[in-house]
């Protein structure tokens, strides 16, 4: 049964709090020694990510005992009623290992359609985004809107690329090279929440990026379309979270945006039938 707790309201402050306490966590640690685990050949986790992830778990099962969670170092964690918490505890880990001052912690809840509260903290900045299903998205408390921008070559675009970016360079290395020759610039900061926490604020006219996995985008996704931008499939298809090539933009710049992903999803297609 639904509980006071359980509204998209009081959802977006339980993932607020959740997120500012990790982030503490990560800040603390950031200037000292840090200990690298690798994952695979370039994929790494470092002790911040799990001690992040673990005062994480920790709130979230006591706030809501039985709602599941899936989380990106432990997994997932199976709960007895409809929502599922998505976390990412340290989004932006290779930064961190190299002590750039660049990462995040991002935290998002679904229910049946859909995620419906989320937030992103950058504890080096003190930056606070989040959102609720139709009740806008904010940063630090005040309303964001996605950039208004119309043209491409005014726009500030973002990408990154997967930790297996040796292994299928096509889609990721093909799309930047066609649109960094578009934009005004593109950047790659190494971190997929706060990307599209940009998006959301206006700072980032659009951003693309293939390869993501559902905590990195959960939180992201909800803030752009709360702050008014258009956040889709790279083909154009509805946004899911378990689908991570993503396109996000503000709502004016989107068809061209589109128009561009699909002439490049089309051509690599033609291309790869020979
Ligand atoms: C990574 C970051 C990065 C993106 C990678 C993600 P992590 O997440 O979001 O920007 O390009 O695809 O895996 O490992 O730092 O949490
Ligand atoms: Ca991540
Ligand atoms: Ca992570
Ligand atoms: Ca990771």
């Amino acid at each position: 049964m639904a509980q006071d707790s359980d509204t998209p309201a009081a959802l977006r402050r339980t993932a607020e709090e959740g997120a500012r306490m990790a982030g503490r966590i990560l800040r603390e640690r950031f200037p000292q020694h840090r200990t690298i685990e690798f994952k695979g050949g370039i994929d790494l986790v470092t002790d911040a990510d799990r001690a992040s992830e673990a005062a994480l778990l920790d709130f979230l099962r006591e706030r809501h005992p039985h709602h599941a969670i899936l989380a990106e170092e432990s997994g997932a964690w199976q709960g007895t009623d409809t929502f599922r918490w998505l976390v990412d505890p340290l989004d932006g880990t290779t930064n961190y290992a190299h002590q750039v001052p660049h990462f995040c912690v991002s935290v998002a809840v679904e229910g049946p359609e859909g995620v419906i509260a989320g937030a992103v903290y950058d504890p080096m900045l003190d930056e606070l985004f989040s959102a609720a299903k139709g009740e806008g998205a904010t940063l630090n408390g005040r309303p964001i809107q996605a950039s208004p921008a119309e043209h491409l070559e005014r726009a500030l675009l973002c990408t990154g690329f997967p930790y297996d970016v040796r292994e299928r360079p096509d889609l990721p290395v093909g799309l930047f090279t066609q649109l960094i020759l578009l934009a005004q610039g593109m950047r790659r900061t190494g971190s997929a929440a706060l990307d599209l926490a940009y998006v959301a604020a206006g700072r980032f006219d659009g951003y693309f990026e293939f390869g993501l996995k559902p905590w990195d985008i959960a939180a992201g996704g909800l803030l752009v379309a709360e702050a008014g931008g258009v956040i889709v499939h790279i083909d154009g298809g509805p946004f899911d979270v378990l689908k991570g090539d993503v396109l996000a933009s503000g709502a004016a710049l989107h068809p061209l945006l589109l128009a561009q992903a699909k002439r490049f999803l089309a051509e690599l297609h033609w291309k790869s039938r020979d």
